[in-house]
């Protein structure tokens, strides 16, 4: 995830939208948003679940928030190509991923990831990140793509798992000076 500037069961019965809008999703039958597992619900983010996002933030980063209100609130209410997906835990937020739809609507981004240090090493982020891949392949997505800190061995960790490859480095990518690895997982083609 870069500082920037400037969702969901994926259960398909069946899929013949055009222009991809996840927000449209939700006035559409043939898709279910919202999943349970292992105690834990997911679906679609809304405005109103950014201010537990920024908590999630701090908590993970020490303090720091790399993404701002307005740059949650740009992916999650503004930007039509974007989304993200919470994670909830008897109904508070624990965990979220989002994604943007990149290189006229072929390919996913993941932008953004995290749980709370407290309700991580329960799958929480794996079932984030399968659903997100669930929905894409859905979609007839080519690809996902993603970057992550170089020395973010655990998340690289998870990703692999996921079945995302390196792909490329992306030196001094960060404010920080610190190097990125370009993450890509093939959805076409038996990936
Ligand atoms: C990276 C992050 C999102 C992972 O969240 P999580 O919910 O703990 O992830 P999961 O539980 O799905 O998987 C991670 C752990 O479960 C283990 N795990 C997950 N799937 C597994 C599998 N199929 N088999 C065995 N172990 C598995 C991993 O080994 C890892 O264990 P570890 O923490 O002891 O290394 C979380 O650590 C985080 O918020 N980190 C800070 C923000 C960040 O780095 N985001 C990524 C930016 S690109």
């Amino acid at each position: 995830m870069k500082k920037m500037k400037t969702l969901l069961t994926t259960t398909f019965r069946g899929f013949s939208g055009k222009k991809f809008n996840p927000r449209r999703y939700l006035e559409m039958t043939d898709v279910e948003l919202e999943l349970d597992k292992n105690g834990v619900h997911y679906r679609l983010a809304e405005r109103s679940d950014i201010v537990a996002l920024l908590a999630i933030e701090r908590d993970v980063y020490n303090g720091d928030i790399p993404w701002t209100f307005s740059h949650f609130e740009h992916e999650i209410v503004k930007n039509e190509e974007a989304f993200f997906i919470v994670a909830e835990i008897a109904g508070s937020v624990v965990g979220f991923i989002g994604t943007r739809i990149n290189h006229h609507g072929q390919d996913a981004h993941i932008t953004n990831l995290a749980v709370f240090k407290a309700f991580q090493g329960q799958q929480i982020a794996s079932n984030l990140i399968g659903q997100l891949v669930q929905l894409m392949q859905a979609l007839g997505k080519n690809e996902m793509t993603l970057e992550v800190r170089r020395d973010n061995t655990k998340a690289q960790g998870l990703y692999r798992r996921q079945g995302f490859s390196t792909d490329k480095l992306l030196p001094a990518y960060y404010e920080d000076g610190s190097d990125a690895i370009w993450m890509v997982k093939k959805l076409k083609n038996g990936n």
